[in-house]
């Protein structure tokens, strides 16, 4: 049986971190446990994205510990003062985009960070048995998150399954890619429980706005353009983040150590189409024009080596573990155009930094 009691989440100031986070200590009644939330605060990172959590399990259930996952001493002091037994590893560089003008943290974070939090797992869940022989404790484990763009590019056909050949096309997918090799050869060379899963796009409250959908949602309610890449062809698989997060929860309890499970939302859309249906849904709450939202759609420079096509079968997880998606895409739209609408001082805030140059750079001053 696993323990799932003192719980390290890494990333956990990030978008789909404090979703989990929140949706364990608030919605899950049968996880009783701690969480420890390890986040290094980069740019992505927003503790004030869980102030209400602090407020209320702070010191008893929910604790915050500022660190990097590159840092072996904090990360070996951390796993130490909490007795952690489980994983739940998030933490990540985790913009194609930023990948693509500066891929080394995505290696220090995404492959050295992964690899320093397996080998510190593997010395503290080493214990002598009663024969005297040194192994890994079976009630522990770590679960990887991944992505599925480290499968590559499909054609119009297909789907990626979990035996699909990695093929990563990016500096993001590429490092996404070696962390997830890490992790099995974890598993197999030395026998720490694992599991990893390989989710399509999220999206919902909390997203940083540099991905698609929330930058579509507040360039639309700022009166900017929408910068559409390319030909706005590129289809992708869209799943609700908390949806995301029912499915780690299942494979954390009930997955079986080893193996890997794909996460989508069954759900593809073309980049073009999927924002005609939100300049419906955000001009429909904001009370704006929608033909005017539509007048300042941008084709903008492609993305290089843009990856066409993404679509998962996640057949698998939905036959051995029982989990489905619960809310469909027109309810998580509309979920996220109003949480964006509720919260303008959290999108203030997260506007306020590193987030608006970057945006400069890479489109320019609108
Ligand atoms: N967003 C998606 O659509 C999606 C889809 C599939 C998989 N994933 C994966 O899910 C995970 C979470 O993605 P997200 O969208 O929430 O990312 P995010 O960028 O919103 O959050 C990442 C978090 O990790 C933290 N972090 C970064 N480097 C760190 C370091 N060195 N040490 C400690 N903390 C660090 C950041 O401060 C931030 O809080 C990532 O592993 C990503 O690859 C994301």
């Amino acid at each position: 049986m696993r323990k799932l009691t003192n719980i390290l989440v890494t990333g956990g100031a990030g978008f789909i971190g404090c979703n989990f986070i929140r949706v364990l200590l608030t919605k899950t009644p049968d996880f009783k446990g701690r969480i420890i939330n390890l986040d290094a605060l980069t740019y992505a990172g927003n503790a004030s994205s869980l102030a209400d959590i602090e407020k209320e399990f702070g010191g008893s259930r929910y604790f915050f510990q500022h660190a990097d996952i590159t840092d072996r001493a904090r990360v070996e002091e951390i796993f130490k003062r909490y007795d952690i037994d489980t994983v739940i590893h998030f933490a990540a560089e985790s913009h194609v985009d930023r990948s693509i003008t500066g891929p080394e943290a995505f290696i220090k974070t995404n492959v050295m960070g992964t690899f320093t939090l397996l080998d510190v797992a593997r010395n503290y869940w080493t214990e002598t048995r009663a024969d005297g022989t040194k192994g890994i404790r079976n009630d522990v484990l770590f679960h990887h998150i991944s992505t599925d763009e480290v499968y590559g590019s499909l054609g119009d056909t297909g789907f990626f399954t979990e035996t699909t050949p990695y093929d990563p096309r990016s500096p993001y997918s590429a490092s996404k890619a070696s962390s997830d090799h890490l992790v099995f050869a974890y598993h197999h060379t030395y026998g720490l429980p694992v599991t990893l899963s390989n989710c399509s796009n999220n999206y919902g409250p909390y997203h940083f706005p540099e991905k698609l959908i929330p930058l579509m949602i507040l360039n639309m309610l700022d009166g900017k353009s929408l910068p559409v890449y390319g030909d706005g062809k590129n289809i992708r698989d869209w799943l609700f983040v908390e949806d995301h997060n029912t499915a780690v929860w299942a494979i954390v309890n009930k997955g079986t150590s080893g193996e890997k499970y794909n996460i989508g939302g069954e759900n593809e859309w073309t980049n073009i189409d999927l924002l005609q249906r939100l300049i419906d849904i955000v001009a429909a709450k904001a009370k704006l024009d929608p033909a005017a939202i539509r007048s300042t759609i941008t084709y903008v420079k492609d993305r290089p080596g843009h990856d066409r096509r993404y679509a998962i079968d996640c057949s698998k997880l939905k036959k051995e573990l029982g989990w489905k998606q619960s809310v469909t895409f027109d309810q998580g739209l509309e979920r996220t155009v109003d949480w964006y609408l509720a919260n303008p001082g959290w999108v203030a805030n997260v506007k306020s930094g590193d987030y608006q140059k970057w945006v400069e750079h890479n489109y320019g001053k609108r």
